[in-house]
């Protein structure tokens, strides 16, 4: 039976990851046409439930949405009913009344895109929950890595910065596993979770962690927001520590290795200005293909209702 809700990437077999990586190739190809738009979901609701900031998540499931012909309402916390006192179960009521076919939802809360799912018969996209999950961010960072390289079995991506804090982390490093991809974390220590997912390599030192020879370096958003403590002394400092700086992006350039990040960038935190202009950063070309895969995913996602198209 398809699935009604994507609410994180362990849950995900490795059947369903391939499908989904594999339909985002032709809704990819559909951007360099003049007609960029299809009719799969046309007369469906989606609906945008965004209690914490977004840029690119939020753009880039409005573009998919509008591409395959929804109709797109956005919820804006600071002018709904919840600044009144609405609880999430009397907002998800009345989300429920007004039958809208998807909820794309972000929270601070881990876990509550799940309680929604349960609670609706709209298909619930997680776009981000807490220190949980993103798993749209995995898949894209999963389908741009697939393009430079087709066959992923093996190769290595650092992903470094605060793991700890990071939903990106444990739902990119979770699809990376699945497709084969070695994955090793590098950040200060009280960031680098000690328990966690197996056959992870755990570096604190940014040379010993080179020398395992990554292919790609996935940075990390330094998040001050979610940090209840101060992991260390200054963003000056993490960038001269833990950030790619001007000579270490010399080094970066001279191997060949390739540079992913979410977004948004801190520019002089995680990477220095001449990274943005590096032919081998992949940070535009994932924007790009968070809207293809954001299609495949409202695509691919079917109601359990008995609800017919
Ligand atoms: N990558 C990501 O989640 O970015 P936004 O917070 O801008 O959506």
């Amino acid at each position: 039976m398809p699935r009604k809700d994507l609410l994180d990437i362990v849950s995900l077999s490795r059947e369903e990851v391939d499908h989904l990586l594999d339909q985002a190739g032709p809704f990819k190809e559909l951007f360099t046409r003049s007609v960029k738009k299809v009719p799969a979901l046309k007369g469906k609701c989606v609906l945008m439930l965004f209690y914490e900031p977004s840029t690119r998540t939020h753009s880039s499931f409005e573009v998919a949405a509008k591409r395959l012909s929804a109709d797109v309402t956005n919820f804006t916390v600071e002018h709904s009913s919840v600044v009144k006192g609405e609880s999430v179960r009397e907002t998800i009521d009345t989300l429920q009344a007004m039958r809208t076919d998807f909820i794309i939802v972000r929270h601070k809360m881990a876990g509550l895109p799940g309680v929604i799912a349960r609670h609706t018969r709209a298909c619930v996209v997680n776009a981000g929950d807490g220190s949980h999950a993103h798993p749209t961010q995995a898949l894209l960072d999963a389908f741009t890595l697939r393009e430079v390289y087709p066959d992923l079995a093996g190769r290595r991506v650092l992903i470094v910065g605060d793991i700890l804090h990071s939903r990106v982390a444990r739902s990119t490093s979770q699809i990376l596993k699945k497709l084969g991809v070695e994955v090793a974390y590098l950040g200060p220590g009280p960031l680098v979770p000690k328990v966690g997912p197996e056959n992870i390599r755990r570096f604190t030192d940014y040379n010993e962690a080179m020398r395992w020879n990554p292919n790609a370096l996935y940075l990390l958003r330094v998040q001050m927001e979610r940090q209840e403590a101060q992991f260390f002394p200054s963003l000056r400092e993490y960038h001269k520590v833990y950030g790619v700086t001007s000579e270490r992006f010399r080094q970066i350039a001279d191997q060949g290795i390739y540079i992913m990040h979410p977004g948004p960038v801190n520019r002089g935190v995680e990477l220095c200005d001449e990274v943005m202009n590096y032919p081998r950063s992949l940070i535009n070309q994932q924007v790009e293909n968070g809207i293809a895969i954001r299609m495949a995913v409202l695509y691919g996602l079917k109601p359990h209702n008995g609800e017919s198209d």
